[in-house]
């Protein structure tokens, strides 16, 4: 395969997993930004690459000069949630395909913004929400649209975890409406994301409630309890929170069909513990891919994000999670959000909203 380059902007905690998953995928770090120069410098240094490797790493302060002077066949944007959809429509607008950290943007007008320039500029854009790209998913995906499950009853997806304080202290922008979005679209967006996916995609309606019940320090929610009503006549439903005590219990997802039963447990939903599925065992290589993802090595959950990436630019495939997946993830968000502050149910599509809207909700 050519040797493809990109960029990154946002020398954050995620990039470090970036650096490592690019590097497996063949695809070489040509230019690095932040607006703190002692970021670059650690995340580059713990990074696996070698000497030459990163003495060919421009970097630069100010993503603006970035976009002028790199060569890199695409860029990766891993800053905080609440700049996602500004950095992509300025890379666009320099003709770059662009690789958004998730959530794709923190309000659904910007998602449309992003996906729009992108069709007018005809380049790609692709989301990181890799777990859709776990073998497991992937093989619960495929058997559902192949018919095994019969007709689709209904769906949950569980995210039980704890994030206290010094996590919240650790940025600053974490936990506030306009940067982060709260724990379902920071937390929780990867199984509401899958959700949305295996059983259908199109949804008629959601009530939810929404609240902040543990964490007085911070703006937004802390959990969120939803139901969804499927186009196709199923079910959903979403448990997420970051209030378990003391520490992260599970990430479940569980599909009930009238021919099928399946149960995903963690990390990132990447193990099937229950399948019955009527004549469909689970294949060898779904099972062998469990011990890997269980105690992944840096890098391994984003590698095929950026595999897909490299086989896209050499024209062997398509984006697999593009920016309409980044949308429809959020959308589910704000269903919640909005039928939990207007205490009814909402109905989908939305337009239109953003997270701080919703400013002020719990306080
Ligand atoms: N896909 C996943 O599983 C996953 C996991 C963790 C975080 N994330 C996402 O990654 C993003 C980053 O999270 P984090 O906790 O790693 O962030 P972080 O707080 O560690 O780092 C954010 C970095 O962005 C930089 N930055 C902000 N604005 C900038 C700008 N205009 N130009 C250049 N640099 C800028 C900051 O200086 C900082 O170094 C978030 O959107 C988060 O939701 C995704």
């Amino acid at each position: 395969m050519a040797e493809y380059s990109y960029a990154m902007i946002g020398a954050s905690r995620i990039s470090e997993q970036h650096i490592e998953a690019a590097k497996m995928a063949g695809l070489r770090l040509s230019a690095f930004c932040d607006l703190s120069p002692d970021n670059i410098q650690r995340v580059l240094s713990g990074s696996s690459l070698n000497d030459d490797e990163k003495k060919n790493v421009a970097v630069c302060g100010d993503y603006h000069h970035l976009l002028k002077e790199t060569d890199a066949d695409f860029i990766t944007i891993a800053t905080d949630s609440g700049s996602h959809a500004r950095i992509a429509l300025d890379c666009i607008d320099a003709g770059f395909h662009v690789l958004i950290e998730k959530p794709i943007a923190l309000s659904l007008k910007d998602a449309d913004a992003v996906i729009n320039a992108a069709e007018k500029k005809n380049v790609a854009v692709a989301v990181s929400l890799q777990n859709r790209f776990n073998p497991a998913v992937k093989q619960l995906k495929h058997a559902i649209e192949h018919g095994d499950f019969g007709r689709l009853l209904h769906g949950c997806a569980h995210i039980r975890w704890n994030r206290d304080e010094e996590y919240f202290k650790a940025a600053s922008w974490r936990g506030t409406w306009a940067a982060d979005g709260g724990t379902l679209f920071n937390q929780c967006i990867h199984n509401i994301d899958i959700l949305r996916w295996v059983m259908g995609g199109e949804i008629d309606e959601v009530f939810a409630y929404t609240d902040r019940l543990a964490h007085p320090y911070i703006e937004t929610d802390d959990m969120g309890l939803g139901l969804i009503k499927m186009k196709n006549g199923s079910y959903g439903f979403i448990e997420g929170t970051i209030n378990v005590y003391p520490k992260n219990l599970e990430e479940t997802l569980y599909v009930f069909g009238e021919t099928g039963t399946a149960k995903l447990v963690g990390p990132s939903v990447s193990k099937i513990v229950e399948w019955n599925v009527k004549d469909d065992p689970i294949p060898g290589e779904v099972v062998q891919s469990y011990e890997k993802l269980a105690q992944p090595a840096k890098g391994d959950k984003h590698r095929p994000v950026y595999e897909n990436f490299a086989a896209f630019l050499a024209g062997k495939e398509p984006i697999f999670v593009d920016a309409k997946a980044g949308r429809d993830a959020i959308e589910v968000i704000f269903a919640m959000l909005l039928s939990s502050k207007q205490k009814q149910p909402v109905k989908l599509p939305l337009k239109d909203l953003a997270t701080i809207d919703f400013a002020g909700m719990y306080d």
